[in-house]
């Protein structure tokens, strides 16, 4: 968990060691740990804290999957796919619910942080843990009652692969089941974007280290470009350098790709984790996290 005495996120400063946030189409880039091995998921898991470590956040965003699900009338019911389910949050809490969930990841390592914790919890024989691409789910058709894809983790992909991976969901679920989507409300987190920020994280790995984002919207592409950097404050290593891109949906697209691929029933509802009532008020921090949007859809 990020300290309390860590400062905030502040901006606006060494604008003159900004380095180029545009990437080459095509190429795809890191999303949180994916290509790092061991050491990139560790720290990835310490700079993403607030959102990985936060047992209250995950509760919260439950309890709006719950609700979105009651006003479908569709249950959340096992078996539950999590998908992108990184460091296995959701699917730790659901199995201490009693739920059957298989978490599905690109990122090994990550996998690991899930599995060490779901049986360091006495869950693991609840939480199944698969290494796949949301592209290409490695499961079979009509496989789960619920698939979730929580924790901002669409839009990453082209348009195109966008949808096929709202297909893949679609694919894996029975009729009747539940589809849940967390992500970032682009007018939002558009109004409250800063092109420079930084933050001093003290994490498990490196107990102080200095984290910049340089960041620029395309309003052409609605793509919002970061170049992300990691660096021990004293010494000034490098720890991690990288770019990546991330496409912002408004709920009117969102609801045509999900309508197109197959879902009858299509609702939202917003989730703005009020800095109170988490644990050190850690919502603050919470970047692309910090205003949500809920949207649920029954096949
Ligand atoms: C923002 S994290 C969210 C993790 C988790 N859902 C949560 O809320 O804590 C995004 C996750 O997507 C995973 N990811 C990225 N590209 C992927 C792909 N093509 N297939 C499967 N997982 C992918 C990353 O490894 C990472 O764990």
């Amino acid at each position: 968990m990020r300290s309390a005495g860590c400062p905030r996120r502040s901006s606006g400063a060494t604008r003159n060691e900004r380095p180029e946030v545009d990437h080459p189409r095509g190429r795809r880039q890191t999303v949180l740990a994916l290509d790092g091995g061991r050491e990139h998921a560790e720290l990835f898991y310490d700079v993403e804290a607030a959102l990985f470590q936060n047992r209250d956040l995950t509760a919260l965003e439950l309890e709006r999957v719950a609700a979105l699900a009651e006003g479908l009338a569709t249950p959340l019911r096992s078996p539950i796919a999590d998908l992108a389910c990184g460091p296995g949050r959701h699917g730790l809490e659901l199995a201490r619910r009693g739920h059957l969930v298989t978490g599905v990841d690109l990122s090994a390592p990550f996998l690991r942080i899930a599995r060490a914790a779901a049986d360091s919890g006495g869950v693991g024989g609840r939480q199944r843990l698969v290494c796949g691409d949301l592209r290409r789910l490695p499961c079979a058709d009509g496989a789960f009652q619920s698939v979730l894809l929580l924790g901002n983790s669409f839009g990453y992909f082209s348009d195109r692969e966008d949808l096929a991976i709202l297909a893949e969901a679609r694919r894996i679920l029975r009729p009747g089941g539940l589809f849940c989507l967390e992500i970032t409300r682009r007018g939002a987190y558009l109004a409250a974007l800063e092109p420079y920020e930084e933050e001093l994280v003290c994490g498990r790995r490196h107990p102080r280290l200095r984290c910049q984002w340089w960041r620029r919207w395309d309003p052409a592409t609605r793509r919002v470009f970061t170049h992300e950097r990691h660096s021990l404050p004293d010494s000034g290593e490098l720890v991690y350098e990288g770019p990546y891109d991330m496409r912002l949906y408004g709920w009117g697209e969102l609801q045509r790709m999900l309508r197109r691929t197959g879902f009858q029933r299509v609702i939202q509802a917003p989730f703005t984790p009020a800095a109170d009532t988490l644990d050190g008020g850690l919502g603050e921090t919470f970047g692309a996290m910090s205003e949500v949007r809920f949207v649920a859809a029954r096949v």
